[in-house]
């Protein structure tokens, strides 16, 4: 993965099959979709937050226990809006996370749909902070850097666009590694985005693409935290196979753990089967007889 590579996943869907899915969701959107949507996935008793336990091998003392609140595929749009993540803002509180993630995927199709969740994004909080990066629906437009700019003004998110933050000091500090989407991004560059990372850090990466997980781990790196495939959102016989390629919801990729976050909006149909949306709760440990 580097300068060279422009585009490492092809895009799967050609301009016509974009169109027929764009038409759908009108339709189920002027059937009231929004709020069925908001009612059978997102409502109190229905949306959940998965907690997993993961083992960083040498993680520093000071940061045992670190507990990041991860969220991804919010689809801001004719399905999710203003108010609709009450119930996932409530579960975040509960959480107390150090850290909150935000793995893409914003958008379903304009920067402007973003911009309808600030309000609930900016009530979740993190002592450590809050970051993201980008998933391949919010390069429509190459609106992106207007996207990070409101909201890590409105918000309080800070984008990692290929670069990395640090946490902690000698060694078993956290390097949070964030990487840039692999199907839109013009030039995706984790030699770029290592460029801060030291020697005995332990990694963890954000990268919206769970197929960019293989092309990125290293022998530092604990987790890999990713979106974009739904749980395949519709996970029936034959629709299954519309959605991207769903590896599980947590594997093991080289010597990392690998978690696929099956988000908390949707495309096509506000409808999700055997796929339900989710926020995913980690507890980062040193100790392996802590952690599964
Ligand atoms: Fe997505
Ligand atoms: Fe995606």
């Amino acid at each position: 993965m580097n300068g060279a590579a422009p585009r490492l996943a092809p895009r799967r869907f050609s301009r016509g099959r974009l169109l027929a899915f764009q038409g759908l969701e009108s339709l189920a959107a002027a059937l009231g979709g929004r709020a069925f949507y908001r009612a059978t996935c997102l409502s109190a008793g229905r949306l959940q937050i998965r907690e997993e336990t993961v083992h960083a091998p040498g993680l520093a003392a000071e940061l045992e226990g670190l507990r990041i609140l991860h969220i991804s595929d919010l689809h801001a749009g004719p399905f999710l809006g203003a108010g609709d993540l009450e119930h996932a803002v409530e579960l975040g509180r509960r959480f107390a996370p150090d850290l909150l993630v935000l793995t893409g995927d914003l958008i379903t199709r304009r920067a402007e749909e973003a911009y309808t969740l600030l309000g609930d994004l900016a009530q979740m909080g993190a002592r450590l902070g809050k970051y993201a990066v980008f998933g391949n629906h919010d390069y429509r437009g190459r609106r992106e850097h207007e996207i990070a700019a409101r909201f890590a003004e409105e918000a309080g998110f800070e984008f990692l666009r290929d670069r990395a933050v640090r946490f902690g000091s000698g060694p078993g500090a956290l390097a949070l590694v964030g990487l840039e989407d692999l199907e839109e991004a013009r030039e995706p560059d984790a030699r770029r985005a290592r460029v801060d990372v030291q020697r005995g850090d332990v990694e963890v990466i954000l990268c919206h693409n769970p197929a960019g997980a293989a092309l990125v781990v290293n022998e530092r790196t604990a987790l890999v935290l990713s979106g974009h495939t739904h749980g395949r959102q519709i996970n029936v016989p034959l629709v299954r196979r519309l959605a991207p390629p769903h590896p599980g919801d947590r594997v093991r990729v080289g010597g990392a753990t690998l978690i696929v976050n099956r988000g908390l909006g949707a495309l096509g149909l506000p409808l999700r089967v055997r796929a339900r949306a989710e926020l995913v709760g980690v507890h980062l440990t040193g100790r392996a007889e802590v952690a599964r």
